[in-house]
């Protein structure tokens, strides 16, 4: 399981620096939210951050689009820098051509699904995908309640994926903290978006730590 920091909650003014202080705690992964204020009521960074960040660091960046036309952006997010991009299920009306339109630019495909919509509806993609997005909040917003339902989408993923020998990963954003990995780990996610629980304190290298052992803690079997 990887703890991947969501820079929508970081210090825009010093964002190099948040980037360091998770890098220093291992993490492999940034999680960077388009939002277009169309699909939702709100608006994130542009290529122009991508770019940026693509040219101060290594690690891996995984973009989520909250926005209304994945098909023309999505390239443009992938040649500024994205290496993991996915779409939100609810505004795709050809989800399997975007999906390998996304592969073919050279990224790693995700489909996202917000709290009201049903994993059933993944069954005929979940062979292409190559990471689905548990929405645990309605997008938009960073530092909302988590919604436990989401976890049974997590175990209802997890079943379809072992019972065709599949092997997507599984990603889940939004509400997660320290006080809830523990079931957000057993649950079995591959991939853990953190944002305000990460840059919204003293020290987000310390809070990922702490937030991976208390994942490790609630997955370790005793003996
Ligand atoms: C919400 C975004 C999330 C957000 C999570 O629309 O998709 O990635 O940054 O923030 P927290 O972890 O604060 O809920
Ligand atoms: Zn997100």
């Amino acid at each position: 399981m990887q703890i991947v920091p969501s820079l929508f909650a970081a210090d825009f003014v010093h964002l190099g620096d948040d980037i360091q202080r998770v890098e220093k705690a291992g993490v492999k992964m940034l999680h960077v939210d388009i939002m277009d204020g169309h699909f939702v009521p709100n608006f994130t960074m542009g290529t122009p951050i991508t770019e940026a960040v693509r040219r101060f660091t290594r690690l891996k960046l995984d973009h989520h689009l909250m926005i209304e036309d994945p098909d023309t952006y999505a390239p443009i997010f992938i040649k500024a820098g994205a290496d993991c991009v996915s779409v939100q299920y609810e505004v795709c009306r050809n989800l399997d051509r975007t999906l390998h339109m996304i592969q073919d630019h050279g990224a790693k495909a995700g489909v996202v699904i917000n709290p009201a919509t049903p994993v059933g509806l993944l069954e005929n993609v979940l062979d292409i995908v190559d990471y689905v997005l548990v929405m645990s909040v309605n997008p938009g917003y960073g530092g909302q309640a988590f919604i436990p339902h989401s976890l049974e989408k997590v175990r209802d993923l997890r079943r379809r994926r072992a019972e065709r020998d599949l092997t997507f990963n599984i990603e889940i954003d939004g509400g997660v903290g320290s006080d809830n990995i523990g079931e957000v780990a057993r649950a079995g996610v591959d991939w853990v978006v953190a944002g305000s629980s990460v840059f919204h304190t003293a020290d987000p290298a310390e809070a990922v730590r702490e937030m991976m052992r208390a994942a490790e803690e609630a997955t370790s079997v005793k003996v």
